[in-house]
Order: C-alpha cells, then structure tokens, then sequence
C-alpha cells in the first residue's frame, strides 16, 4: 500500500456551535492560545510525513487561503521593526510550493460530502482525512500513530478514543472484533447510534486514513443522519469488502468545534507552554478562586 502522503482537511462546515466568532472568522482559524487551530492540524500532519494537503473550502473560508500565504506588508513591517523572530514564525509555516490545494464545497452537506469533493487531487492513493477543528495532543502525534498502523495493516485506520457510556449517542462508534493492544480489528460502525444500542464506547474521533475505494461509496450521495451525507455511513458499505481496523491512540483529544472543547484545549496547552504555563497556571488559579 505505500505510505501516506496525502491528507484531506474539510473545512467547509457552518461551525455553529461557537457562533457568533465563527460568523466572520473559520472555526479552523480560531485561535488556541496564540496559534490558529489550523496551524497545529498541519504541524501534525507534516511530522507525520504528510506531503500535500487538500482542504475543502466553503464560502466564508477564503482567510484559510490567506493564512498559508505570505503577508506582505505585515511581513515588512516585522523586517523593519526587528521582530524576526516572529517573522521565522510566520514563515516556517508556509506551504513549499503545490503544497496545499484548495477544492470547494458549495453546499455544506456532510464530511462525507467533503470528502468526496477531493476524489480528483487524492487520486488512486491511501490518504488521511484530518478533521481540522479537532486537536490531538500526543506525542507521538495522532495521525504519525495511526500511520504506523497503516504501515503494518495495509488497511483502512480509524483514530478512536473511549468517551462515557452516556455519551456515545454523539459519536460515531466502532463495533469491535478483535483487540491486539491498541490495534481492534473491526465488525461494524454506526453514526450517532440512539441510547442504549452502541456497540462500544469507542468513538471515531478525527483521523482516519483511508483507501481511495471509498470514493466509489461516498459517490452514492445516500443522506444519513441529521440528513447529512455521512463519511461513517460509506465507510460502514467499504467495510463489506475491505478490513477496517480502529486503532486507539495515545493522547488528549480536544473537540476546539465546541465552546468547552475550545477552553479546555486553550488552558491545558496553555499550561503545558514553557513560556506561558506559569502565568496560565496563575490566572486559572485566580479565575478558580474568584468563580467560589
Ligand atoms: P462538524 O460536524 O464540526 O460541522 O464537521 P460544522 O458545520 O463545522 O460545525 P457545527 O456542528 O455547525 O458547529 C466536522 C468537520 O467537517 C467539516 C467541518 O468544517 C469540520 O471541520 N465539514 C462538515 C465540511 O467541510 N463540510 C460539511 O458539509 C460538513
């Protein structure tokens, strides 16, 4: 099967659960601590050997284009002020030339939808899909996990985290087969499954990396739940006729397209920061104090 060297970034979507700041700004463009999330979803997939990144934009979006391109007179203007260290910053981030493409979406109807809208940049190649308003904090990183895994299976790879029991009606879950430590080879999976009928606690979390025979599937255009055309819902038809195994990462997820997600990822990283975690530590400690 090879390595992957591609990687899907949809970010198209709405982002209504952290309006009004999405009303004007990407979700993926909101900032945890002093970086878009965006900016760590391409460090990940860059340590994790990714070589081209398709994102799949929608109306509204056009920051993302700007974000990976050079900012001219910002630029000179740190020259001139000799801030150079930040301007390192800025530019150890852009793209190398054809690195990124940007294919639109002209309808949000579902991340299997988006997906789709890619199928002529991936081509025949095993690719990754990154969910970009989803962090994973790891070390090794998500997606170079899940690679490995790649590696040894030869087949499709879900990231999957254990979420509590009374909330697996919001996932995408895994039915599980069989468990070779971190690796479960797969019997099925079901998109938002009601309470009481889950078959795991295991929930497809933002990562995957997947052969291109699922764009035969998300071809059929079939609406699942909420009435969006649902990635899982072709995934669940592939696995008819090719092996999916979940793999069960080592890391903290943060959900940065939820308002609570969203804090969470901004005070943990923010304690973590050499340079900022004594201060961060400081004023949650203050905040915490004042809240009682
Ligand atoms: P979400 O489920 O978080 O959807 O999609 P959303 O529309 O962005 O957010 P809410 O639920 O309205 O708050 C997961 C990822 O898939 C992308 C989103 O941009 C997000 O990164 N997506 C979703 C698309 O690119 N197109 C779609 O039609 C739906």
């Amino acid at each position: 099967m090879g390595r992957v060297r591609k990687a899907v970034l949809p970010v198209a979507g709405l982002g209504t659960r952290v309006l009004p700041g999405t009303k004007t700004v990407p979700k993926e463009l909101l900032n945890v601590v002093d970086r878009p999330i965006l900016s760590y979803i391409v460090e990940e997939g860059r340590k994790a050997g990714i070589e081209h990144f398709v994102f799949v934009t929608g109306r509204n979006k056009a920051a993302i284009e700007d974000y990976f391109d050079h900012a001219v007179e910002l630029e000179a203007q740190l020259e001139a002020k000799g801030k150079t260290e930040l301007l390192e910053q800025l530019r150890a981030e852009l793209p190398k030339a054809g690195e990124m493409s940007f294919v639109r979406q002209m309808q949000p109807l579902g991340l299997g939808h988006a997906v789709w809208c890619a199928r002529d940049v991936i081509g025949n190649d095993p690719f990754a899909v990154i969910l970009p308003d989803v962090i994973v904090d790891a070390e090794p990183n998500c997606l170079a996990q899940l690679a490995d895994a790649f590696e040894r299976t030869g087949a499709n790879i879900i990231g999957v985290e254990q979420v509590p029991e009374n909330e697996t009606h919001k996932y995408g879950i895994v039915a599980p087969a069989e468990r070779d430590g971190r690796l479960v080879k797969m019997s099925g999976m079901v998109e938002k499954p009601k309470p009481g009928t889950s078959p795991s606690n295991l929930a497809i979390s933002g990562r995957y990396i997947l052969t291109p025979q699922i764009f035969e599937e998300l071809a059929r255009h079939e609406p699942g739940a909420g009435g969006e055309i649902q990635l899982t819902d072709a995934m669940a038809r592939l696995m008819a006729r090719q092996a999916f195994y979940a793999y069960e990462y080592e890391g903290a997820t943060y959900d940065c397209g939820d308002k609570i997600g969203l804090l969470r990822a901004n005070v943990a990283l923010a304690l973590k920061r050499p340079d900022l975690g004594e201060a961060a530590r400081a004023a949650v400690t203050a905040a915490l104090a004042g809240a009682v």
